[in-house]
């Protein structure tokens, strides 16, 4: 028999390539854009396997098309790109890369939070254009963040990293999830309220939640009603948990002072898009996860999901292995 065949949706790190070309029959699309879905539907119609990134819808359709597809490994935490019951309807294994990315993508939340509290984007900006002609009394004056309250949104393990990061500043820290973690609250100093509360009282609010039908639009003009008009946003879940008219909206009004934001929706924003354009919003490229060591340790894993599941094993990091009788993952998830 030869080796499997497997459709690969973007370049990954070699820590997973590597691995991936050995076992497999793989092509690789090697574009910096995602493949169209006519591409993928394509490459992936006599595959026994893909690995999809998190701008690769995967849905039941699709897998429709690919009738030999087994196993569908998403190089990403979250998996809302990704149709989990269809899937397991149709005897297919998903796997995401859950546990790795944790911390760095809490280090670069934390990132945001200073960057945009302090106002060091708009600071670099203004000596690039010249502006700096002396030490000003009133220049770029920001928000202090030692000794801020940090409401979190989500309480995964993203957020408790970040209440983690949050006490290294003396911040108070008080969060709302579905989930209370009466175990969180007392080894971090964490306060548990209802998410109005939350919202009410944060200097930052950072958002921690998947997206789930539930968390789409979470924050939505009435929850930013209740943000002090000092507090900042901080998103590196998924953009569409915050409504964007709305957010737009509360930040030209003076709702809110500012927001950071690594993920938006849609992505890409154009660089003339209004959130773009506005000084007291700052608009990063969905990078949180993005340190060489972590995106090596995503492709790794990514391509462990992958090998188990064309080999009729339970994913290190599945998504679906109990609805396919298969044993636990044996990699934590995230959510
Ligand atoms: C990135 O956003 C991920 O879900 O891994
Ligand atoms: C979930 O995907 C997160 O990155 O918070």
């Amino acid at each position: 028999m030869g080796k499997p065949k497997v459709f690969v949706t973007r370049v990954i790190p070699n820590d997973g390539l590597d691995q991936i070309r050995a076992f497999c029959d793989a092509t690789v699309w090697e574009d910096e854009l995602p493949p169209p879905r006519e591409v993928i539907l394509r490459e992936t119609r006599d595959a026994d396997g893909l690995v999809s990134l998190l701008t690769d819808k995967i849905d039941g359709e699709l897998m429709d098309a690919c009738p030999r597809l087994r196993v569908v490994s998403n190089y990403a935490v979250g998996f809302d790109n990704l149709d989990i019951p269809a899937g397991s309807s149709r005897g297919i294994l998903m796997g995401n890369t859950p546990g790795v990315l944790t911390e760095t993508t809490a280090d670069f939340a934390f990132a945001l939070l200073m960057a945009s509290a302090r106002r060091i984007v708009e600071g670099a900006d203004y000596v690039r254009a010249d502006r700096w002609k002396t030490w000003g009394p009133m220049l770029l004056m920001g928000h202090d963040v030692h000794h801020a309250t940090l409401g979190l949104v989500g309480l995964g393990r993203i957020g408790v990293e970040m209440a983690k990061r949050a006490r290294g500043f003396e911040m108070r820290v008080i969060y709302y999830d579905v989930i209370r973690h009466e175990d969180f609250e007392q080894e971090y100093g964490l306060t548990y309220a209802p998410l109005e509360d939350v919202l009410a009282q944060a200097d930052f609010v950072s958002v921690h939640t998947p997206l789930t039908p539930e968390t789409h639009h979470l924050m939505n003009r009435e929850r930013f009603a209740l943000m002090k008009p000092s507090a900042i946003l901080i998103n590196t879940s998924r953009g569409p948990v915050v409504d964007a008219d709305a957010l737009l909206e509360a930040l030209q009004s003076g709702q809110i002072a500012g927001a950071a934001l690594d993920v938006t929706e849609p992505e890409p924003l154009a660089a003339d898009s209004p959130l773009v354009q506005l000084p007291n919003c700052l608009v990063v490229p969905h990078i949180a996860s993005a340190s060489r060591v972590t995106r090596g340790k995503m492709a790794d894993i990514a391509a462990r999901n992958l090998i188990a599941g064309l080999t009729g094993e339970a994913l290190p990091a599945g998504l679906n292995n109990d609805a396919l009788g298969q044993g636990r993952s044996t990699l934590p998830r995230d959510w």
